[in-house]
């Protein structure tokens, strides 16, 4: 593990095996410096558990970032499922794995990330209370899906106004990969704007649904990374902004919900040398675990909660700025930020 990659000083790494519920499973908890470490669970058929482990190194590292430049007082760690999981399996495992939770004592709290559901983080939190984006008190908490929607949405606004020189979104036009919990909320939120919309999604029914609420146009999973359009939203999984999608690309900023969307050093230089707007992942899709973290600290201030989200606008715009002045790539402006801000919480603990 030491050697891979994405290992980046990681304080604990487990692995967990339950041989009666068939759970398999990587624990990443990369800083406590501020707090528990906060980040979801996600379920996911990986090639392999090396493709596995390193996608928790990375995801975990990704939610310390975030939660440093979003204020949110955790940590950063996440964990990842081994699937495919057999619906007959499904009780048993996530119940297994709120027991691998609750073994951390604290220091790690889970939330929902792609593939599992509020009915699975029920099962969880069965075993733990250490888990959150479940219970709804005072209309905080829950899926914080929608709420990521809306801290993406307003990254966009920054980003359109930052490289498009655009005062809202009329008329904009936005590619949407993946309409699940966060690309269809935003697919709502941008529509409301009145941006015009081009989605894609695995599930058909997905993009029936998008184009009959939001009058979004279809496209194939593979054309809309290339899509005719201002800006590209990718809102399914990391890993999708390859050197060669960001040379053939057609929209001019790269601004949406999904964790880790540079694939690696070269397609981000590929971006910056294309002098393509990147609005840094972790910085706009924070609402999430704003909203989580708040549930799980028993805030019950929505308006304030909904405030913090918005920072997330003028946030992104100080990001560009900087990225702009320095002649810099955006990503790396935002991790030097947020190692500043781990770096302080390590000397004033
Ligand atoms: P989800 O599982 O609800 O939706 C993902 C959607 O993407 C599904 O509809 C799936 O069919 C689609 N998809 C998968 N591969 C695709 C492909 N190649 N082309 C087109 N569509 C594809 O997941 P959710 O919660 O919407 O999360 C989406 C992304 O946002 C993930 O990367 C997640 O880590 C990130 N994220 C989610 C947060 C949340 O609050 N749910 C918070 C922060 C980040």
């Amino acid at each position: 593990m030491f050697d891979n990659p994405a290992f980046d000083g990681h304080e604990r790494v487990l692995a967990f095996n339950d041989a009666a519920s068939g759970l398999r499973a990587f624990i990443a908890i990369h800083s406590t410096a501020l707090g528990p470490a906060g980040g979801g669970c996600r379920l996911w058929r990986y090639a392999d558990g090396e493709a596995a482990l390193s996608d928790a190194l990375r995801l975990s590292r990704g939610m310390s970032y975030k939660n440093a430049l979003a204020g949110v007082p955790m940590g950063g760690g996440k964990a990842v499922i081994l699937g495919p999981v057999p619906d007959e399996r499904r009780a048993g495992v996530f119940a297994a794995f709120g027991r691998a939770v609750d073994s951390l004592s604290g220091t790690y709290v889970t939330a929902e990330d792609v593939g599992v559901s509020p009915a699975d983080l029920e099962r969880v939190a069965a075993s733990t209370p250490y888990v959150s984006g479940i219970v709804v008190r005072n209309g905080v908490g829950g899926n914080p899906a929608p709420f990521t929607a809306r801290g993406v949405c307003v990254g966009i606004e920054a980003a359109a106004s930052f490289a498009l020189g655009r005062s809202g979104l009329d008329g904009v036009r936005v590619a949407i990969q993946g309409l699940g919990g966060v690309g269809m909320n935003l697919a709502g939120a941008l529509h409301a704007r009145g941006a015009a919309l081009v989605v894609a999604d695995l599930a058909p029914v997905r993009i029936e649904e998008a184009c009959d609420r939001y009058g979004a146009a279809p496209a194939g999973v593979e054309e809309i990374l290339t899509a005719d359009a201002d800006i590209l939203a990718p809102c399914a999984l990391g890993g999708i902004i390859t050197e060669d999608v960001a040379r053939r690309m057609r929209a001019t900023v790269v601004a949406g919900g999904a964790n880790n969307q540079i694939a690696d050093a070269a397609a981000g230089r590929a971006l910056f040398e294309r002098g393509i707007t990147y609005a840094p992942d972790y910085v706009i899709n924070a609402g999430g675990i704003i909203l989580v973290s708040a549930e799980y600290f028993g805030a019950t201030d929505l308006g304030g909660i909904e405030d913090r989200i918005d920072a997330i606008g003028p946030r992104t715009s100080r990001i560009l700025e900087t990225a702009r002045m320095t002649g810099t790539p955006s990503g790396v402006v935002a991790d030097q930020m947020a190692r500043e801000v781990l770096a302080g919480a390590r000397v004033d603990a």
